[in-house]
C-alpha cells in the first residue's frame, strides 16, 4: 500500500480488538520511530500496553476502547514543536495504516499515566492510539476544496494536494487551514483559532506533500 492509498483508507478508530500488536509490526513501528526521531530531532516512543492512558473516565467522553498501544509524541519545548509533531506523527499514522493497523490522534488522555520518558526541557505534546480496530472507521464530513483555498484555476498537482489535505485528521474535524498559491509556490496557514491548530497544520502539510508531490510552506 502506498502512502496515498493509506491517506484514502485511513479513518480515526477509537474501538480496538482486545489483542496485542504482532511483535514484527511493533518492531517495524519502533524502527520507523527511531529513524524519524533522528531525522526530525524528536523523542517519540512506542508504548505497549497502553495501561491507564485511555482510562474508563476518558473513554466515556471520547469513545476510546481497548487501546492496546500508543505513540507518545515528545520533543524539545521549543517554537514549532507542535507543527513538527503533526508532520512527523502523521508519517507514523500512515505507516501504521500500511501495516494493517488503525490509529487515532488523541488530545484527551490521562497525561499522568503516560510512562514514556520525558527528558529535561522536553514536552509531551500528544499521543496517538494504535491497534487493530474493531472496524476500519468510516468517512466523515469534510470541507470542500473551495472552502480551503481562493485559487480558482487549480493546477492538477495543487488540487491533488488539497484533496489529500482534506482527508487529513484534524482535532474535532475542524479543518482550520487555508491554501494559497504564489506563482507555483504553495503555502498553507491556520485560518482560525481552535484546539491543536498548529499540530493540525503539520498533519495537513504532510498530506498535501504526499498528494501533490511538492513541498508546501
Ligand atoms: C490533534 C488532534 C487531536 C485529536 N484528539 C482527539 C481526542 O482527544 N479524542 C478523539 O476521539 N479524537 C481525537 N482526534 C481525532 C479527530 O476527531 C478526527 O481526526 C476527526 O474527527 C476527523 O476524522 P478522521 O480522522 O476519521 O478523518 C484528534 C485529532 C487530531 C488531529
Amino acid at each position: 500500500m502506498t502512502e496515498l492509498q493509506a491517506i484514502r483508507e485511513r479513518h480515526s478508530v477509537r474501538s480496538y480488538q482486545k489483542k496485542p500488536i504482532e511483535p514484527q509490526l511493533a518492531q517495524a513501528l519502533k524502527e520507523r520511530i527511531d529513524e524519524l526521531n533522528e531525522k526530525y530531532d524528536l523523542h517519540m516512543q512506542y508504548i505497549e500496553p497502553a495501561g491507564a492512558v485511555f482510562s474508563a473516565f476518558t473513554n466515556k467522553f471520547t469513545g476510546f476502547g481497548n487501546v492496546p498501544a500508543y505513540i507518545a509524541m515528545i520533543g524539545k519545548r521549543e517554537e514549532g514543536i507542535e507543527e513538527r509533531c503533526g508532520f512527523v506523527g502523521e508519517q507514523l499514522v500512515l505507516y501504521a495504516q500500511t501495516l494493517g493497523l488503525n490509529t487515532c490522534w488523541a488530545g484527551m488522555f490521562k497525561r499522568r499515566q503516560v510512562t514514556a520518558e520525558i527528558g529535561e526541557g522536553e514536552k509531551l505534546v500528544l499521543v496517538i492510539a494504535i491497534g487493530y480496530g474493531v472496524t476500519g472507521g468510516r468517512p466523515r464530513r469534510s470541507k470542500k476544496i473551495e472552502d480551503v483555498t481562493d485559487v480558482r484555476e487549480l493546477p492538477d498537482w495543487f488540487k491533488n494536494g488539497i484533496e489529500a489535505a482534506l482527508l487529513a485528521p484534524t482535532a474535532v474535524n475542524q479543518q482550520k487551514f487555508f491554501f494559497t498559491l504564489e506563482g507555483d509556490i504553495p503555502s498553507v496557514k491556520v485560518s482560525a483559532n481552535g484546539p491543536f491548530v498548529k499540530l493540525d497544520l503539520g498533519i495537513v502539510k504532510y498530506h498535501f506533500e504526499v498528494g501533490s508531490g511538492r513541498k508546501v510552506f
